[in-house]
């Protein structure tokens, strides 16, 4: 089908562009930092191999699909003619990426009028293809490498593994995400702060954790993991249950039937 296709090329293109940058921080040696510029504020790092790994993306895009949108987080932004648009991460997790730890990947996800139909998560550090390569099509399931995955089965929070992430920005989005972990943080097994919020979503559709969520992150952040979480049978939704906007997440969580709805209530902000 085509969006069989199109999950292919999604995986090929994660594939290649991952590998680059995988070969690009072993070229730097262990340990070694890489050199960066910041962005939004002073913890907020991108190296020359974010901007790099981008274009390769860009560019393998826009010759396979010349007809659509792409949108990337160090800033491509191309208006194409149909109805499909790309959002892409070329390294998610750029924090551990500086710092040679191995929460990092590259997220590719395709959205149909806004929808997500196929994404593609690959994390070098975690192997190949058959262990690092998450990926899933609409209606069609989804996978790491050619196996399967779903979400787990959990039921009970207070036994449950979650993954969070943080903001760039400390004065204000860092404050209240510290108040809602306080809420959180008692009433669960433990908490994972991996540092790559496409990759939480990827173990969330395994079921390595048992949910996922965040706030103040982007398209590009959640594009592909969010179709995977789903395609592995698990449920997206902001903060108050509502459906999500792919495009303008303000905030996802991510988990199986059986966890979501009481997790949802622990994380909510009491009105
Ligand atoms: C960040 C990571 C991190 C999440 C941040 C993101 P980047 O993306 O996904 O886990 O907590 O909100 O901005 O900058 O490493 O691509
Ligand atoms: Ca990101
Ligand atoms: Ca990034
Ligand atoms: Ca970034």
């Amino acid at each position: 089908s085509e969006l069989d296709e199109l999950r292919h090329l999604a995986v090929d293109i994660a594939f290649e562009a991952g590998s680059h940058a995988q070969a690009a921080r072993s070229a730097l040696g262990p340990g070694k930092r890489a050199a960066h510029d910041t962005k939004s504020s002073a913890v907020d790092p991108v190296t020359q191999f974010d901007r790099e790994t981008e274009a390769l993306v860009v560019e393998r895009l826009r010759s396979e699909r010349p007809d659509d949108s792409i949108v990337g987080e160090e800033g491509a932004n191309h208006r194409g003619t149909n109805d499909f648009e790309w959002h892409i991460d070329p390294i998610d997790g750029t924090v551990n990426f500086v710092y040679d730890l191995p929460g990092w990947c590259t997220s590719i996800g395709l959205l149909h009028r806004g929808d997500p139909v196929v994404g593609a998560v690959y994390s070098p550090p975690l192997g190949d293809r058959d262990t690092a390569l998450f990926s899933a099509a609409r209606g069609a399931g989804a996978w790491l490498g050619d196996d399967p995955i779903e979400v787990s089965t959990a039921t009970d929070s207070t036994t449950s593994l979650v993954a969070t992430g943080f903001s760039y920005h400390l004065d204000q989005h860092r404050v209240e995400q510290a108040e809602r972990i306080a809420r959180v943080l008692p009433h669960v097994r433990d908490i994972r702060r991996m540092g790559s919020a496409a990759l939480d979503l990827a173990f969330v559709a395994a079921g390595r954790v048992d949910a996922y969520f965040e706030e103040f992150i982007s398209s590009w952040d959640v594009a592909a993991g969010v179709l995977i979480v789903r395609e592995a049978g698990g449920i997206v939704t902001t903060f108050a249950g509502n459906e999500l906007d792919v495009r303008a997440p303000a905030g996802v969580l991510a988990a199986g039937h059986g966890l979501h709805d009481t997790l949802r209530k622990r994380i909510q902000t009491p009105s």
